[in-house]
């Protein structure tokens, strides 16, 4: 079952980078539940973004929960950072290696809360037999590396296989999806047993005086 209230949490990669602050205190007025960051190497994926200094600099503007998506490889080097820095969640990608577990382990350690994300390629069957050392799933819908992609309806089966992973453990993990979504798109996540949704383009479109209408669209 979805939660009562989807997660929404807006990807500043569609904010506004010239007035990162603002854009992060509008989006908390405006009802999103955390702040979506992504970080890129441009080795990992064919983008960069930015690293732990931003996410230092923009954590004073909001007091919602930072969900920090690491594009990066390798992600053990800078886990300490970003943690450092305010990152809540911590998600990173199976293939970034060498040791996914291990780096789980880490970002408990750390304090933080441990994601693992799926590419539209990665299996379930990754996690399978560390269910208990994870506290977020996160599903691409696209290929990760840039924003205002189109939604994969392919993925839809994979988070309803993922849905049933967290069920069988008890514990109430948030299945996160993340790339092309909008309010169509959302509810086809939510009615697969999404509980958070990531959105840039859907969330920051029109401006900040759309914002809330926009986060509204997306809970369905
Ligand atoms: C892409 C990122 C996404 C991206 C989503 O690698 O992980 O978070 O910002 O953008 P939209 O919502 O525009 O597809
Ligand atoms: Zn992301």
């Amino acid at each position: 079952m979805a939660s009562p209230k989807t997660i929404i949490a807006p990807s500043i990669l569609a904010a506004d980078f010239a007035r990162l602050g603002e854009e992060i205190r509008a989006i908390e007025a405006a009802g999103a539940d955390w702040v979506h960051v992504d970080v890129m190497d441009g080795h990992f994926v064919p983008n960069i973004t930015l690293g732990p200094d931003i996410v230092k600099a923009l954590r004073p503007h909001a007091k919602i929960p930072f969900d920090c998506h690491l594009m990066i490889s390798p992600a053990d080097p800078y886990l300490e950072a970003f943690r450092a820095a305010g990152a809540d969640y911590i998600s990173v990608h199976p293939e970034a290696g060498p040791h996914l577990n291990r780096t789980l382990k880490r970002i408990r350690e750390l304090g933080g809360k441990a994601g693992v994300v799926f590419n539209p390629s990665t299996d379930p069957s990754v996690i399978q037999w560390m269910m208990d050392d994870v506290d977020l799933i996160l599903v691409m819908s696209i290929n990760p590396g840039f924003g205002g992609q189109t939604f994969m309806p392919s993925q839809l089966a994979k988070i309803t296989a993922l849905r049933a992973m967290i069920d069988a453990t008890g514990r109430d993990i948030p299945l996160e999806v993340d790339g092309g979504v909008t309010p169509e798109t959302a509810k086809l996540c939510i009615a697969a047993g999404a509980t958070a949704l990531v959105a840039g383009t859907a969330v920051f479109r029109g401006g900040a005086e759309r914002y809330a209408a926009n986060i509204a669209a997306l809970r369905g």
